[in-house]
């Protein structure tokens, strides 16, 4: 398989090492880390994967300004953002929501890079897509809009990448579990399984919408994957597993019991899962070990990174 161009900036492989402590009475399991929030530190978690391919296309094509979107604390627009500062470009970000009194986590490292910020409501969100092309078309240099954290055919490579490096680094992997935020990473998953005609499972716990929403996203970022370059791979909508009922009281909010689960996994671990994606994900995922309902025995995790996002959420600590 020929990857297209892209850059490296993402630190690479990301270290798999086993939860040492944290599952120690569900035995029945080998639980792995794969700590893709190591893939570096302004430029950290799964987007940096992505964004290899991503701006790499964006450079490619000329583009000299770069916009894209998601939430006010959003990982991916706070990686974009040092992504495009690196290569010497400018950056757009379309937040939703309003601007906080005090400027904390990603927020806090955008506004330091002094990257343009167009704070749109949730309302506006909509159509947030409409949004950024019509930003670049008024700038004065080549623009190149980047969807909510990536997800597209093109980000789709980084995970399949993963994939490959994960199986690299332990062939004996049977299952991988992520957080689905916007898709992409367990798009570029099931897409590197399949180009692999590997029997690993690929799950994801969401920590918004429901599981019809990301059978429906992911699939079709896997479509539009196999047309832009030419693939054909065959796989059922029912092959897209996303274990739902975890995205507590919404998108981005969390209450005593995922904070309580973030220091549990911190106290045990020494290690911080976010409270936006990887705590929830994490809660599924131990939730649906007690159950036994996680195929295979040896699993990988993928720490998809977020922690600069859990400063926003001090007063729950
Ligand atoms: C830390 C973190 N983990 C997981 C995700 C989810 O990944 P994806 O958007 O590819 O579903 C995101 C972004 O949405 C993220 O920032």
């Amino acid at each position: 398989m020929e990857y297209p161009a892209h850059f490296n900036e993402a630190h690479l492989p990301t270290p798999l090492i086993p939860v040492r402590h944290f599952f120690k009475k569900i035995n029945k399991y080998e639980i792995y880390l794969k700590r893709d929030d190591f893939t570096g530190v302004e430029l950290s978690g799964n987007k940096v994967r992505k964004l290899d391919f991503l701006m790499k296309e964006a450079w490619e094509k000329g583009a000299r300004h770069i916009i894209t979107c998601g939430g006010i604390q959003s990982n991916h627009c706070r990686a974009t953002a040092f992504y495009a500062t690196k290569l010497g470009m400018k950056t757009t970000l379309v937040l939703r929501g309003e601007m906080p009194r005090n400027m904390t986590g990603n927020l806090l490292l955008n506004r330091l890079l002094g990257v343009d910020i167009k704070l749109v409501t949730k309302e506006e969100y909509k159509r947030v897509g409409e949004i950024m092309e019509s930003i670049a078309a008024q700038l004065p240099e080549p623009a190149y809009v980047i969807p909510e954290g990536g997800s597209n055919e093109v980000g789709a490579w980084g995970y399949i990448r993963a994939f490959k490096e994960i199986m690299e680094q332990d062939s004996s992997v049977d299952t991988i579990v992520s957080a689905s935020g916007s898709g992409g990473t367990h798009a570029g998953l099931l897409l590197g399984k399949l180009l692999s005609d590997s029997p690993v499972q690929i799950l994801s716990v969401n920590v918004c919408d429901d599981e019809a929403y990301f059978v429906k996203k992911i699939d079709s970022i896997m479509q539009r994957f196999c047309s832009r370059y030419n693939y054909s791979l065959l796989w059922e909508r029912k092959d897209i597993r996303i274990l739902d009922g975890f995205v507590g009281s919404g998108y981005a909010q969390i209450g005593r019991k995922e904070a309580t689960f973030i220091k549990r996994f911190a106290h045990s671990e020494g290690i911080v899962l976010d409270p936006v994606y990887t705590a929830k994900a994490m809660l599924g995922f131990e939730y649906n070990l007690k159950n036994g309902t996680i195929p295979g025995k040896k699993i990988a995790f993928i720490h998809t990174g977020g922690i600069y996002g859990t400063f926003a959420f001090s007063e729950m600590f």
